[in-house]
């Protein structure tokens, strides 16, 4: 992925269409100079980023296509011919196992006049068989049947007309990621220091986690970076939004006790826009008791250090840029589908550790369900807040006054404990490393529009 400062300042190019030889006039793909729009040395956000159509289609291409997306959990597919059906950005895509027991990923759209060669959301199958006019295709992408291929002219060559693949796949610790870049740096490259982080999560046993539960669908009015700057950077909003549901948990049902809401904490904030935030505390635990119970939190220690037990395993929030979120008490992780500028799709996905006794498992699905399912206690007050916010932003004077990102600001520092670079718990400095993140990509021409 290139990101030179130097290529950042050449804008207004044509943007070349990624694949085939049609020539595509640059008016469809007018570039917008975003170094205006984003200030993250000084805190401030234009909130134009939320809602331009152009700033958009520019996302679209500069800020998903070329970056890593999360795609699904190797979990999903456990034989050939198990497939997956998500999308990376807006592009739809089906992720399947092949014959080889390889992990392969296709745009689903068909070469012929561009439907879904896949309808359903998940499941088995030899072929994906288009519906339209029935070209098939087969586990390896390749074009395998066309009804009347007589008819078509003698340089006609299905070779020529398999389906769209994405060409790296990779997956850490049963996430699986795709980029449409050829160019992109690897996986781990990308996720760096942040993987530290995930690993608190992902990896309290050497066993690996499942999932469980299917996923979990719904829409939101907003744009998709609310919901991903938040996870990233936004504890500070808990105490606030979500008073309602601490009061639900709380023992005797008086209020959230002391050391819920005025933790101490930090966040940390990764260079390539990631973000996550957790209390420090050295009784860290599990919300759901008999997850708490189960869980061996001194093997743990052993296994991942007492920093990582006393901070982000349990509690706290995370963002891996641009929109895979997590919550590691939870074991919800999230993508936050782009649907226009202010509209998204969330899908959820419940972890478990395959170690858990059932039980154990279902206790962790259910307070899942209950709090951070489509209609938890706090998924519904952040649903809302992001709703809100875009809900008045097309006002052109709401829309023209800048939003303040500076909680924090100057604070980051190196502190013995935690990887990277961190902050306190309260900060917008994963917020602001995530829009400098933004900014550099929009201004950095994609891999398809040539070494310019
Ligand atoms: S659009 Fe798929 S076969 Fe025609
Ligand atoms: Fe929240």
């Amino acid at each position: 992925m290139t990101s030179s400062p130097e290529l950042a300042g050449r804008l207004g190019r044509p943007t070349p269409t990624p694949f085939g030889p049609l020539s595509r006039p640059p008016e469809l793909a007018s570039t917008i100079d975003t170094s205006g729009l984003v200030d993250a040395d000084g805190g401030l956000v234009d909130r134009a980023i939320f809602t331009d159509h152009q700033i958009y289609q520019q996302e679209l291409r500069r800020v998903f296509a070329p970056s890593w997306l999360f795609l699904a959990h190797t979990d999903q597919f456990r034989r050939p011919g198990d497939f997956f059906g998500t999308y990376m950005g807006e592009d739809p895509v089906i992720v399947t196992m092949d014959r080889n027991r390889k992990i392969r990923a296709y745009l689903n759209s068909c070469r012929h006049r561009g439907a879904r060669v896949c309808r359903a959301d998940a499941g088995t199958t030899r072929n994906f068989t288009c519906t339209y006019h029935g070209w098939s295709y087969g586990l390896d992408g390749g074009l395998v049947s066309v009804p009347n291929k007589a008819g078509y002219p003698d340089g006609f060559d299905t070779a020529d007309w398999g389906l769209v693949e994405v060409p790296l796949i990779d997956s850490h610790r049963g996430l699986i990621f795709g980029t449409w870049n050829p160019q992109a740096p690897s996986l781990s490259e990308a996720l760096g220091t942040m993987a530290w982080y995930m690993d608190a999560m992902l990896d309290h046993d050497g066993s690996g986690t499942e999932v469980v539960g299917g996923v979990h669908k719904w829409v939101l009015d907003g744009n998709w970076k609310l919901a991903a700057e938040q996870f990233a950077t936004d504890w500070y909003h808990v105490n606030m939004s979500h008073a309602s549901a601490l009061m639900l948990l709380s023992p005797e049902g008086k209020g959230p006790r002391d050391e819920i809401v005025h933790r101490s904490g930090r966040q940390y904030a990764d260079p390539n826009g990631h973000g996550a935030g957790f209390p420090v505390h050295p009784r860290n635990r599990f919300d759901a008791q008999p997850v708490h119970q189960w869980f061996d939190y001194d093997a743990a220690r052993a296994r991942l250090g007492d920093a990582r037990v006393e901070g982000p395993l349990t509690n706290g929030h995370a963002t891996v840029f641009p929109n895979f979120s997590y919550l590691p008490v939870n074991g919800s992780v999230r993508v936050w589908h782009p649907k226009g500028p202010d509209r998204m799709e969330v899908w959820a996905w419940t972890l478990v550790d395959r170690s858990m006794p059932d039980d154990v498992k279902e206790a962790q699905r259910l307070y899942n369900l209950r709090t951070f399912g489509p209609s938890g206690v706090f998924e519904q007050d952040d649903g809302e807040n992001w709703s809100e916010v875009q809900a008045i932003s097309r006002g052109f004077v709401t829309n023209s006054v800048p939003l303040n990102y500076q909680m924090g600001l100057g604070s980051e520092r190196e502190d013995g404990r935690y990887p990277g670079l961190t902050s306190e718990l309260y900060s917008d400095s994963a917020g602001r490393a995530f829009y400098r993140r933004w900014q550099r990509l929009m201004n950095t021409p994609a891999w398809y529009e040539g070494d310019v």
